[in-house]
């Protein structure tokens, strides 16, 4: 059976490790591929958080596609996807799709994957966040199929390094595309 697709946007926002999780969760589902697509920022965020350059986390995606790309797949609704995440999704990124903007190929997937009624799960990340930004996203969180998640901190799970929270919060995200992430710790009740 072929593998159902999830578009994976990432934009300029703080996060990075959460994204690099998140394809390889994806990778190791079995059910899914993923089609990554970076901004300029993301590319530069990830350089300042990880070290590492865009093309080296490359080969943790299926398919990998540029921002200016606006003629590709996923700016259609005739092309199939399970849906998209965008991890981690940068303010500017927010009000584009708030407004239904498409300026360049992950805000447009995303309009397409709304006006198609897919899951679109938004990784917003921001602190404080300011009234624009808490309009955007409640307006946003009123659209059939769109899911607001910031990537929060939890600690009921006790995690003992950077890594176990991470890991925790990438499954969160990925459990609304029926991803069971390995290992994701679900709160068992006192
Ligand atoms: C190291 C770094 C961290 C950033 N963190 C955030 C953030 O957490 N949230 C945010 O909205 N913007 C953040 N920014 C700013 C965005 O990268 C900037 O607004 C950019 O224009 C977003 O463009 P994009 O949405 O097209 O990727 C950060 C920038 C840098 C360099």
């Amino acid at each position: 059976m072929d593998k159902q697709k999830i578009i994976v946007g990432a934009t300029g926002a703080s996060g990075m490790p959460i994204l690099v999780r998140c394809l390889e969760l994806i990778r190791q589902n079995g059910k899914y591929e993923s089609c990554l697509v970076m901004s300029r920022s993301a590319r530069l965020t990830l350089e300042q958080e990880t070290g590492l350059r865009a093309e080296e986390i490359y080969p943790l995606a299926d398919k990998v596609l540029q921002e200016d790309q606006t003629g590709a797949g996923p700016a259609s609704g005739t092309f199939p996807t399970k849906g998209m995440l965008i991890v981690p999704c940068s303010m500017k990124t927010l009000a584009g799709i708030h407004s239904g903007y498409g300026e360049n190929l992950i805000q447009r997937a995303a309009d397409v994957t709304m006006k198609e009624q897919r899951t679109l799960v938004l990784a917003v990340r921001e602190t404080p966040l300011s009234p624009i930004h808490l309009r955007n996203m409640q307006e946003l969180s009123m659209i059939p199929g769109v899911h607001i998640v910031p990537p929060m901190m939890t600690f009921y799970h006790k995690p003992k390094t950077i890594e176990e929270m991470t890991d925790h919060i990438a499954a969160k995200l990925l459990e609304h595309f029926g991803i069971e992430a390995e290992g994701y710790r679900r709160w068992q009740g006192i």
